[in-house]
C-alpha cells in the first residue's frame, strides 16, 4: 500500500487527510494519506524515506514551505520562483518540489464569475502563502499588485522576488478591484482596522481563511455590495493539482467534497 502525508506544525487542523483519502477511495487506489507533526530536525530524515520510496509523496503546510527546499533534488518553477514547496514527488530518481498553492489560487479565481486581467489588486498580508498568489496573479495578467502588511519590512522584502509590486503601510488603502485578505486576522473573529466605506462597488473581497466560512472581512465586503469568497477551493484545487501530480488523474471536484470540509 502506497503512504502519502502532509508534514506540518501544529497539523491537528489539517484538512487535507480528509480530502485525499475520500479521492483515494473514490478512484481505487490502495493507498493512505496521514498527517504528521514534525520538528524541523526532523525533515531531513522524513524526506529521505521519500526517496528511499518508503513513502511516496507528501505535503508541505506550515511552516516547512521553505525548509524543505535544501533536501530536494529539483523544484518546479512556481515552487523556484516563489521558495515555497507544499508537494513533494518522487520522479526520474529525483524528489522534486512543486507549489500547487499557485495553481489552487488560479483555479478557484478561474472558477469565479469575475475577470481577473488587468485589475488592481490590495493583498493584505505578507506570509508564507502570498509569494504564491502574487505569482499566480502576474500569470492571469492582472494589471497592479499593492501589498499591505503590518511589519512594512516583509512586505518590502517580497519585492526581491517581484519587483513590480507596490507596498503600502498597515492601515492604508489603495484604489483596487479585488482585495485579498492573506493574513490571520478573522480566523478568530477578528476584524481588520480598514476604512473603506468609500471604496466603490463591483469589488471582489477574497479571504485565504475558510474556517469560519465567512469571516468579518468578507462580511463587511458583502455589506457594501461586492462579491465575496472564501479559501475553500484554493484549498481544495491545491489538493486537487497534488493528488494529479502523485497519481496522474484528475479526482473529482462535487458537491460531496464540499460537505466533506463543511462537517468539520
Ligand atoms: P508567517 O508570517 O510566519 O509566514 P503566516 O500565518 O503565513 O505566518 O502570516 C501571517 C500574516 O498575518 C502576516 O502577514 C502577519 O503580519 P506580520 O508579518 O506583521 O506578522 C499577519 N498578521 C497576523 N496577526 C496580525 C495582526 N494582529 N494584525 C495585522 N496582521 C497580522
Amino acid at each position: 500500500m502506497k503512504k502519502y502525508f502532509v508534514i506540518g506544525n501544529p497539523i491537528n487542523h489539517s484538512l487535507s487527510p480528509k480530502l485525499h483519502n475520500y479521492w483515494l477511495e473514490q478512484n481505487n487506489i490502495n493507498a493512505v494519506y496521514e498527517k504528521i507533526k514534525l520538528e524541523e530536525n526532523e525533515i531531513e530524515n522524513f524526506i529521505l524515506k521519500i526517496k528511499d520510496q518508503k513513502i511516496n509523496g507528501c505535503n508541505v503546510t506550515v511552516p516547512f514551505k521553505k525548509s524543505v527546499i535544501p533536501f530536494l533534488d529539483k523544484l518546479s518553477p512556481e515552487a523556484e520562483q516563489t521558495q515555497s514547496v507544499n508537494t513533494i514527488c518522487f520522479h526520474n530518481g529525483d524528489l522534486v518540489g512543486h507549489n500547487t498553492d499557485v495553481g489552487g489560487f488560479q483555479k478557484a479565481l478561474n472558477k469565479l464569475d469575475y475577470k481577473v486581467k488587468d485589475k488592481k489588486i490590495l493583498i493584505l498580508g505578507a506570509g508564507g502563502v502570498v509569494p504564491s498568489i502574487i505569482f499566480a496573479l502576474n500569470k492571469m495578467e492582472v494589471s497592479e499588485i499593492t501589498v499591505s502588511n503590518r511589519t512594512y519590512k516583509k512586505a518590502e522584502n517580497l519585492k526581491s522576488q517581484f519587483n513590480k509590486i507596490n507596498i503600502i503601510k498597515w492601515g492604508e488603502i489603495t484604489e483596487f478591484d479585488i482585495i485579498i485578505n492573506a493574513t490571520s486576522l478573522g480566523l478568530n473573529n477578528e476584524t481588520i482596522d480598514l476604512n473603506i466605506s468609500n471604496i466603490g462597488d463591483n469589488k471582489l473581497f477574497y479571504d485565504v481563511i475558510y474556517n469560519p466560512d465567512e469571516t468579518n472581512f468578507l462580511k463587511d465586503g458583502k455589506k457594501l455590495g461586492n462579491q465575496t469568497e472564501n479559501g475553500k477551493f484554493m484549498f481544495i484545487y491545491q489538493a486537487f493539482e497534488a493528488f494529479k501530480l502523485w497519481h496522474d488523474l484528475e479526482p473529482s471536484v462535487n458537491k460531496q467534497i464540499l460537505n466533506l470540509l463543511n462537517n468539520d
